[in-house]
This record gives C-alpha cells, structure tokens and sequence, in this order.
C-alpha cells in the first residue's frame, strides 16, 4: 500500500488539536469528578497539613459538588473537551463586596485542571481565555484567583495570560 505522508501527522496531530470549550451538563459529573481528585491530591502534595486529604470517594464527591454549581446563576463551570472527552475544566463564579478581601465585585476562579496527558498544549489557557470571555460579558470588571504558593506551574501559566501577584495566604498550626 502506498504510504499517506499526512497520515500520521494527523494522528499525532489529534493530541494537540484545540479543545472545544463548552459549558458543563450533569452528564460531566464523572469526568469533573476525576479532575477534581486530580486537584485534591496535587495540592495535598504541596502541603498535607493545610490541604484537604484525597479520600477513596474525593471523585464522586468532587463531581457532586461541581454539578451542583452548574445551574447557579453566578457560578461558571467550563469543560475542554477533546475527541469527545473531557480533558480539563475551569469553575469560577461572579462575587459581590467582600470587605475581609478589600475589594469590589469581581470575577473569582476557584479550579482550573488538565488532564495529565493534555497538559502544555494549551488547554489550560483555553479554559482561561473562555472564562475570561463569559465574566466580561457578565460586567466583572476583574478577576481574581488564588493559587498554591508551591505550584510554580500554575502560576507560570497565570503570569503569561496576564495576573499580577497581589496577596499571599500564610498558615500556622496550632496547639
Ligand atoms: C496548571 C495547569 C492547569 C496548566 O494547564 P495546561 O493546559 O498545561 O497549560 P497550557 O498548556 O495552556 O500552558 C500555557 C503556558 O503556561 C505556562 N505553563 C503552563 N504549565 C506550566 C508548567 N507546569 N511549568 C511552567 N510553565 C507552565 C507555559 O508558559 C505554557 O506555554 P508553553 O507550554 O508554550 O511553554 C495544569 O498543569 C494542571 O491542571 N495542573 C494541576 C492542577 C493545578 O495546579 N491547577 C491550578 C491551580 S487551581
């Protein structure tokens, strides 16, 4: 058989093709579940004392509480999705004044994770841009997030789609 010089580009191709962003449906539960673990256990690594604990049931609790924020108003869960799966996602919400932040209303995220495997392919700030894209339409007139003080990659990925640093969380144990 005569060889498809573009045959296997393509294929390789299919891993980097842009992801289609869309907002979440129930039928995400499983797939915002096993990312969600993803985060809980990454950030647990960072610092077992402060951060929550990966538990047998963390992905479906996870998928529970992220569906559950899929029909509130204010709140905004986005998938990527990439030959029909679910590669990562972004959740975040609109809040009001928040006197203990200092601050105004303003778009807040609180996850954003890519599947391992799709990772520095763009997808992370796809999910961003999308995000950014539904919280102007929204009026948020900037948005805010938190971010682990150990995850360098994160934040490498926040500083290049354009936040600057402006608070850091310190925590002490007790007793
Ligand atoms: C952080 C995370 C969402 C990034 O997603 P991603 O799809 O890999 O990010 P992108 O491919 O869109 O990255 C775009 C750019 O951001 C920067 N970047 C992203 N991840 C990086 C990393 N691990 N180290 C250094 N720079 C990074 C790079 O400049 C990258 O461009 P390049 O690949 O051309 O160098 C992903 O690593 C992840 O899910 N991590 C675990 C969960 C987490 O920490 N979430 C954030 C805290 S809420």
């Amino acid at each position: 058989m005569r060889h498809c010089a573009w045959a296997e580009p393509l294929q390789n191709g299919l891993m980097t093709l842009p992801p289609i962003i869309r907002p979440a449906v129930a039928d995400d539960e499983e797939a915002l579940g096993r990312l969600g673990a993803l985060l809980v256990v990454e950030h647990y690594d960072f610092d077992p004392e402060r951060f929550l604990a990966p538990r047998p049931d963390t992905p479906q609790a996870y998928g529970r509480f992220l569906t559950s924020k899929i029909d509130q108003q204010e709140k905004l869960v986005l998938v990527a999705q990439r030959n029909g799966a679910v590669v990562g996602y972004v959740f975040g919400g609109m809040e009001g004044f928040d006197y203990m932040a200092l601050r105004g209303p303003a778009a807040v995220l609180y996850d954003l994770v890519v599947d391992a495997a799709h990772r520095r392919q763009g997808v992370g700030a796809a999910l961003l841009d999308a995000a950014f894209g539904e919280f102007t339409k929204r009026g948020a007139p900037r948005v805010l997030l938190f971010t682990a003080y150990k995850n360098d990659g994160a934040q490498s990925l926040f500083e290049r789609v354009g936040f600057r640093r402006t608070m850091i969380e310190m925590t002490r144990e007790l007793g």
